[in-house]
């Protein structure tokens, strides 16, 4: 639109236009840019949206004055091919060092979109691996209740501050920091907790997508079948689990760039296209295969046990550190202080609301955590073995148990499909957060 007064353009970006995605880029640069609501838009006489009878979209004109525009920050409409000659479509644009810069932003297709993609962020080993050895190691109840509360007290609102700003600047941390603090005294100085974001982000993935890969490597295990061999006897599958595998450098390589590679993928093929089609098919089918899992752990005999255990408090045991080591977990598992709920929140429009989609995002992921750990405990005291505290059960006790299980092998493949699939779901958001500050 820039130096002419009429564009052309898809009725799809016209809706992203009139729903306040370009005006909420405005937004960012409120000093410069004159700020126009939706409703703004529809009354105004300055504009006319006109059905375009050839082609299946709408003329967009602006009468006199255009005010898309901005010393500093111009919305860009690019024309889509030379021959097409005012066939143009918006893009963000950033200016960078006096030089525009323009960058079509990802968006989710919709709510249900977003919704998943952060539900499948926020689940992942943290639910399925971390929290019940954690629970273990703090004696249950009253350290699930604390658990709880770290939730909805500050993980909630720290998360609506976050999906909040990346909405409101479109950028990842390290712009989103910095154009919010942009004009105020030491502003400059808050880019520093982008940074901080995407360098913690960038470090967990390294560990996270290791133990992420060796649930490719159990899921090979018991699809071989030796995974069943090995687990008739718990010490042989401890061992083999902490000597051989742990112990083998190469084997760890290998299956961390496998799963590093799967992440990658997804991440490459963006917003849409990648991320939002693994979680709207992942996330579902984890919560059904865990569904059948709860409802065959409450025909164990461990289950009431695992339920006492889980849900009735008993406070002398709480301790100082197990408080701390609550609020660290609520703030993990909800991916938050990394910036990928920043980052995923960059990618809606003004049409979500945030309190509703935290609550809904920090509901399902508490309801997961638990439901693993009723399934963990459930098979734990079924199988009347004294488990040690440790972080490794979900790998060493827990097959020894489903191996008593009529189909065994693909009961085991199953379950170890479905904790890398909530861990990919994580890395990938991960992985997002660094890759969207490259892309910015
Ligand atoms: N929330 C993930 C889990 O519970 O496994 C881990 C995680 C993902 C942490 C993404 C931080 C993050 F940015």
């Amino acid at each position: 639109i820039l130096g002419s007064d009429q564009a052309w353009c898809r009725t799809a970006d016209l809706l992203d236009l009139t729903r306040g995605r370009i005006l909420e880029l405005q937004r960012n640069h409120l000093d410069t840019l004159r700020l126009l609501s939706r409703s703004d838009f529809a009354t105004n006489p300055r504009y006319q949206i006109e059905k375009d009878p050839e082609r299946s979209g709408c003329f967009f004109s602006a009468r006199g004055s255009v005010p898309f525009q901005a010393a500093d920050h111009p919305v860009i409409w690019r024309r889509r091919s030379r021959r097409d000659a005012g066939f143009f479509t918006p893009v963000r644009t950033r200016v960078r060092k006096g030089i525009p810069k323009t960058e079509p932003r990802g968006q989710w297709s919709g709510r249900l979109g977003f919704i998943l993609a952060a539900t499948g962020s926020a689940i992942g080993l943290g639910n399925l691996w971390k929290f019940p050895y954690i629970t273990h190691e703090n004696d249950g109840g009253a350290f699930v209740l604390v658990y709880i509360a770290m939730v909805a007290l500050v993980g909630v609102p720290i998360m609506m501050a976050e999906i909040l700003m990346g909405r409101r600047t479109q950028q990842s941390p390290v712009g989103a920091f910095k154009t919010m603090a942009a004009g105020k005294p030491g502003g400059q100085a808050w880019q520093g907790v982008g940074w901080l974001g995407v360098l913690a982000g960038f470090t967990i993935m390294y560990n996270y997508s290791v133990v992420a890969g060796w649930t490719i490597h159990f899921t090979w295990l018991a699809l071989t079948g030796q995974l069943s061999e090995l687990a008739t006897d718990a010490s042989a599958l401890g061992s083999y689990f902490g000597d051989e595998f742990l112990a083998s450098g190469s084997q760890q390589i290998f299956y961390h760039v496998l799963f590093m590679g799967l992440t990658t993928g997804a991440v490459f093929f963006g917003v849409k296209g990648g991320i939002e089609r693994v979680a709207k098919v992942l996330m579902p089918l984890l919560f059904v295969i865990l569904l059948v899992m709860v409802l065959w752990s409450s025909t164990t005999a461990g289950f009431g046990e695992a339920i006492h255990f889980l849900f009735e408090p008993d406070f002398s045991t709480l301790t100082m550190g197990a408080i701390l080591e609550a609020l660290g977990h609520a703030c993990f598992t909800l991916s938050l202080g990394m910036g990928a709920m920043l980052t995923y929140g960059s990618y809606i429009g003004r049409d979500i609301s945030i309190p509703r989609a935290a609550l809904q995002i920090s509901f399902l992921d508490t309801l997961i955590a638990l439901m693993a750990c009723v399934i963990m405990f459930s098979i734990i005291n079924t199988s009347g073995i004294e488990v040690a505290k440790s972080a490794t059960i979900l790998f060493t006790t827990i097959p020894t148990v489903l191996v008593k299980l009529p189909g065994a092998g693909l009961i085991n493949a199953l379950f170890y499909v479905l904790i890398g699939f909530a861990a990919l779901t994580s890395t990938i958001s991960l992985l997002e957060v660094v890759s969207s500050y490259a892309i910015d």
